[in-house]
């Protein structure tokens, strides 16, 4: 049995904090969604806070998420139980005063809302212990946020190689991303795998119409610059350069299905008039600009999608046969995934 036949099936670690929606997309109705084979409805209660329960009705096994919010409880719609954020049943609308509430509790979940992303803790164990990924850029005034959102039919592996291995350039060159990259470094341990590439960008962000490089590639120049990708178990994240800062945040559904959200930020940094003007400008100006490498992003979620699709279907026809890799890269996040996923 070759390497790759276990890691095309291999699990989570649940004890980590996983994204699961951006805060935007959870509205009053509830919010079906499944992380690693789990159904969840998400919800949010009176305050606004969200709530995640199974979503799973416990009466006659229906989705808890076709029903609606009422007050801090979520009510099934087929015949109005009603459960509360813990779980417990906490009303029945037929029940009669001789008879108790059924204690059929359903498995309610550590969530919580932080940096543009609602973040769902999946194992048993204490939530506490384990720290989410922070994304400190999205409520920074000098940093313009896109979203992409990646959805796609594969195993969560098969992403984080792609992007890891930044000699990957090669397909996006019509998006003019990155180039040239050569691989200088690569640190791993139980937590993280660090690899340190040379590469050219295509960008430079130093003069306020320099924004307009997203858009017209005439402008754009190659030069030099750092390039760091970091699989901080279980998301991602990239810089290129001042200018670039890339996160990806897994979203991993099942065996051969992975959503992940892709989040890219152009810095303002150099602009330090701009830090002079007052907050509120500055806040309509970081909104006003949100998205705007809103068709470079989903270009480049494209052609990775296309390849990575493959890459699994190829697997699912001959799971013995073996793949060719010269990038280290690969072989240190494979080792973390197995090791991660023995801590499940
Ligand atoms: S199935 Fe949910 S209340 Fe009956
Ligand atoms: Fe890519």
């Amino acid at each position: 049995m070759t390497h790759s036949f276990h890691i095309r099936s291999c699990g989570i670690n649940p004890h980590q904090w996983y994204v699961v929606a951006p805060s935007a997309q959870l509205k009053d109705q509830p919010l079906n969604l499944t992380l690693w084979k789990e159904e969840i409805v998400l919800y949010r209660d009176e305050t606004g806070k969200v709530q995640a329960l199974e979503d799973r009705c416990p009466h006659r096994q229906v989705k808890l998420s076709q029903g609606r919010v009422v007050g801090n409880q979520l009510e099934c719609a087929y015949h109005g139980w009603r459960f509360d954020s813990k779980g417990n049943c906490a009303a029945i609308p037929y029940l009669e005063a001789k008879q108790k509430l059924p204690q059929c509790k359903i498995r309610h979940y550590p969530v919580q809302e932080l940096d543009g992303f609602i973040w769902l803790f999946l194992g048993e164990g204490d939530p506490e212990l384990m720290k989410p990924l922070r994304v400190p850029e999205w409520e920074h005034l000098n940093y313009i946020a896109t979203v992409s959102v990646l959805e796609c039919k594969a195993h969560y592996s098969f992403l984080i190689e792609n992007l890891m291995d930044m000699y990957h350039g090669h397909l996006h060159q019509d998006y003019q991303a990155w180039a040239s990259a050569i691989l200088k470094e690569v640190r791993a341990d139980e937590k993280r795998v660090d690899a340190y590439y040379e590469a050219q960008s295509y960008y430079r962000i130093d003069k306020i119409w320099s924004i307009s490089q997203l858009f017209f590639p005439a402008t754009r120049r190659l030069h030099p610059e750092p390039l760091h990708v970091s699989y901080v178990y279980p998301h991602w994240v990239s810089t290129l350069g001042q200018d670039f800062k890339i996160y990806c945040l897994f979203c991993p559904v099942h065996e051969t299905y992975t959503r992940a959200y892709l989040v890219h930020f152009t810095s303002l940094n150099a602009f330090w008039r701009l830090h002079k003007l007052p907050v509120w400008f500055r806040r309509l100006v970081k909104n006003s600009l949100f998205g705007c490498a809103q068709k470079m992003l989903d270009g480049l979620v494209h052609q990775d999608v296309v390849m990575i699709e493959q890459e699994q279907q190829a697997y699912l026809e001959n799971p013995a046969r073996r793949s060719y890799e010269l990038n280290p890269t690969v072989k240190a996040v494979q080792r973390l995934i197995r090791q991660q996923a023995e801590l499940g």
